[in-house]
């Protein structure tokens, strides 16, 4: 094989209890990638359509990841990528992730999987150190592993698929506004007190459990961020407006996607999806900010090839 295209999904990261833990994969909404094998060692990155970003190696989350990879397997050729975005950067739907992810999931396709899918959490976890200041697993790992996944450790990388109802759907509206994952992070206070703390893990381990036990009460009780939420939720405009849109006509839960400014909701089934969905963009329409909306269900396959040579 020489050359691979691949869709590399966008993801939804902390789902309100399991900041910088817990994230699923999306269906619609993904780039994609060409690979190709050079006869230079090394990694290029020839084309970018769709954004402007940085075409040097070490200024880019794809090359930055390709390269913490081929530091671990020294070969005698490279690889030259190309970026089709179709996930805004800075939309708080796994942009980086998506582009860290594909360009190790494609360049282990070309040469044969010698990495697991697990083992490729750790290469495309620098490319996310890059776009965010500080490296964290939960958008690249539901991307490189499908479904929902949970992150116990990054040090060594720990992490857990987990499993999901087939019923359960997400609702993504992304306010047109840009939000840059290292500020949303910057603005964090650095201690939790140890009362929201004991709520927090209460809250993750129950989603968890609802996840195994298809449990949706208990999923609905227990999408609740207290640490969080309350400091980004500032940054995004009508938040607790569309929050109150979404639960009303049904949501699960609802909060911000990975560090926003794009807002999630989950619900049971598609008829309360599609009222989610209407809900949230009468709210947003009434307030005048252009925004884009997206239904999917859990990916729970993740990464995918679309085709090779
Ligand atoms: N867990 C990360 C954050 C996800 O919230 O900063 C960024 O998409």
């Amino acid at each position: 094989m020489e050359e691979i295209k691949i869709f590399a999904p966008a993801s939804v990261a902390n789902v309100s209890c399991g900041f910088d833990v817990l994230g699923f994969c999306l269906d619609p909404v993904g780039d994609e990638m060409i690979i190709r094998k050079i006869e230079t060692p090394g990694v290029k990155i020839s084309k970018i359509v769709g954004q402007k970003l940085p075409f040097e190696i070490k200024k880019n989350v794809a090359g930055v990841a390709a390269e913490a990879m081929l530091a671990a397997c020294p070969l005698k050729f490279g690889f030259e990528i190309e970026i089709h975005k179709k996930i805004k950067a800075g939309s708080g739907i796994g942009s980086s992730a998506a582009s860290a992810a594909g360009a190790v999931f494609g360049i282990n396709q070309l040469l044969g999987k010698p990495f697991s899918a697990h083992d490729l959490i750790q290469f495309a976890m620098e490319g996310e150190g890059l776009a965010s200041g500080s490296p964290h697993a939960d958008n690249v790992a539901p991307v490189l592993l499908g479904g929902f996944t949970l992150v116990r450790s990054m040090n060594p990388v720990d992490v857990i698929k987990l499993p999901c109802p087939s019923e359960l759907k997400a609702i993504i509206l992304h306010p047109k506004i840009e939000l840059k994952t290292m500020h949303a992070r910057e603005i964090l206070k650095k201690n939790v007190s140890l009362k929201k703390a004991v709520t927090q893990w209460g809250n993750l381990a129950a989603f968890i459990s609802a996840l195994y036990t298809e449990d949706f009460d208990l999923m609905s009780r227990s999408l609740v961020d207290e640490i969080v939420e309350p400091m980004r939720s500032l940054l995004i405009p009508e938040f607790e407006k569309l929050k109150t849109a979404a639960v009303e006509a049904g949501a699960l839960g609802f909060g911000i996607s990975g560090s926003g400014p794009s807002v999630y909701a989950l619900a049971n089934g598609i008829q309360d999806t599609n009222a989610i969905a209407d809900s949230l963009s009468s709210s947003i329409n009434q307030v005048g900010i252009d925004f884009e909306i997206h239904i999917s269900a859990i990916n729970n396959q993740g990464i995918k090839v679309i085709s090779c040579k």
